[in-house]
């Protein structure tokens, strides 16, 4: 579906009763609003939000959707309340048949535990150790293009970064097996898109072909973690900091006491130097795998496409980054320099969020905005609406990165940009991808200008996914 065009319609609508159920979309009997949603979901969760306000209803199959479109709400629900809530069903059913009980879909003291025993991996100084790495490997993807030549762009970025993500994180180097792991990735991320389409879940025992493409899918990636785990117990001389180290090792002060304190229920005692059960730790592999690389791939591969249909833009950047590299790769050091290179990626995950929608179940009753919204349905809040919002940002189609100075970001309320979520669920790779995503662009855009072939075109699942190829003609600067 192409990239819609909305202008503010209606103005926000305020206050409600908390038992009224808020205005929304009606849709049909039984199966609600499925149609209009999955014909282009961004699309409808723009109009909704733009005609109904804060707060709006409406139903998908047998889910019964609050979609709450204001900055504050979506504080109230990831930062006030989040106690209140869980991921919920969707989650479940589509992510947990892969990622098991890893970060990304756990839940309770199992999740804080292993957050706490994994949150060292993020530590601004080991990431800044990975920092040769990502620029190495964006250097030999810019050393295969040649001048002039159609490339699928989003193709290249997401086999960059499952590689840095692997090096950094894992010590692991799957240069060899990449095609396999890259293959099942995109498997696993297509049948998710699927299962997140249907209203009427189909069992995961019927032999269809998804199922069975699914199950071979999940194999290879759990074959692969373990093959990184076997690496791990090989090797005479592991790197402590890394993921693996902590997962297999664990490490003195990895889980805090506030966070080992409370009974789990869920048979995780708290213990905080030594290794995870194998089976709990090939989940995080997966899970860090997956979440690690593809939203930092759409990252990239969408601020290439928009820098080459802004070309002041992209001439900026290369200025900047003459200035201030003269031709050599960048460093961790350079970073405070490239403040252009920055606001660049700021700007394209404002107007492109790799992760565009957050979804979360309240387990008791909750009241947002006014509305009492009932334990067990599905809040919806999108990155994709409120960063194109027109009372948040001026000319909010527009990409402009020089929006992104000082006073312009003070004054923006909290959660009108949120591309990593917020609250005790946030992102733990944050740093990670921004770091990764300007060494990156600032080691690409030195050599590279970028002639998209067409416009961008979506096919959203759990992110941001292009529906096709994202072919750029390559061009040398
Ligand atoms: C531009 C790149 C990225 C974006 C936009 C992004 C976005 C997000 C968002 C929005 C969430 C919250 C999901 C929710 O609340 O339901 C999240 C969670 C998570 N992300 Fe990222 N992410 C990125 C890169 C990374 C990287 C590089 C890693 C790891 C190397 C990573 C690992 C995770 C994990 C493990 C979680 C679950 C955290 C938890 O629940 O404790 N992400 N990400």
């Amino acid at each position: 579906m192409q990239e819609p065009t909305h202008a503010a319609t209606e103005p926000r609508t305020t206050g409600a009763s908390a038992d009224a159920t808020p205005d929304g979309p009606t849709g049909l009997p039984f199966v609600g609003s499925v149609r209009p949603f999955a014909r282009d979901p961004l699309e409808f969760v723009t109009r909704t939000a733009r005609e109904y306000g804060p707060v709006s209803y409406y139903e998908l199959g047998t889910y019964s959707v609050y979609q709450v479109s204001d900055p504050d709400l979506v504080r109230h629900v990831l930062v006030d309340r989040n106690e209140r809530y869980v991921k919920g069903d969707l989650f479940d059913r589509t992510l947990r048949p892969v990622l098991g009980r890893g970060l990304l879909t756990s839940e309770g003291s199992f999740w804080r535990e292993h957050r706490h025993r994994l949150q060292p991996a993020f530590h601004p100084d080991q990431i800044a150790d990975a920092a040769e790495t990502m620029t190495t490997y964006a250097s030999d993807v810019s050393a295969e293009w040649t001048d002039g030549e159609a490339r699928d762009v989003h193709a290249d970025m997401m086999r960059l970064t499952v590689e840095v993500v692997a090096d950094a994180l894992f010590d692991a180097d799957i240069r060899e097996s990449e095609a396999d792991i890259g293959r099942a990735l995109t498997v696993v991320m297509d049948v998710v898109s699927d299962r997140m389409g249907y209203p009427v879940e189909v069992p995961s025992w019927l032999p269809t072909r998804n199922n069975r493409r699914f199950r071979r899918a999940v194999e290879t990636l759990r074959r692969v973690a373990d093959e990184i785990l076997a690496d791990h117990d090989r090797s005479a001389d592991p790197d402590e900091g890394d993921v693996v180290s902590l997962l297999v090792d664990g490490q003195a002060g990895a889980v805090d006491d506030h966070a080992g304190s409370g009974a789990s229920g869920n048979g995780v005692t708290g213990v905080h130097d030594g290794g995870l059960p194998r089976e709990q730790a090939r989940d995080e592999i997966v899970t860090i795998l997956l979440a690690g690389h593809e939203t930092t791939a759409l990252a990239l591969t969408y601020a290439f496409h928009v820098l080459g249909r802004y070309p002041d833009v992209e001439r900026r950047l290369g200025a900047e980054l003459d200035d201030v590299l003269g031709g050599r790769p960048p460093t961790v050091e350079d970073l405070a320099d490239l403040t252009y290179t920055e606001r660049v990626v700021k700007e394209s995950m404002r107007l492109y969020p790799p992760v565009w929608e957050l979804v979360r179940e309240p387990v008791v009753n909750d009241v947002v905005g006014g509305y009492r919204i009932p334990a067990g349905e599905t809040v919806s809040m999108h990155q994709w609406v409120l960063h194109r919002d027109p009372d948040l940002y001026d000319d909010p189609l527009a990409f402009r990165p020089d929006r992104w100075t000082e006073e312009m970001e003070a004054s923006l309320p909290p959660y009108a940009y949120f591309p990593f979520g917020g609250g005790p669920r946030r992102c733990i790779g944050d740093r990670f991808a921004m770091l990764e995503a300007r060494l990156v662009l600032a080691t690409i855009a030195q050599e590279w200008r970028f002639e998209p072939l067409d416009d961008l075109s979506f096919s959203p699942s759990i992110t941001l996914r292009p529906d096709g190829p994202v072919e750029m003609v390559t061009h040398r600067r």
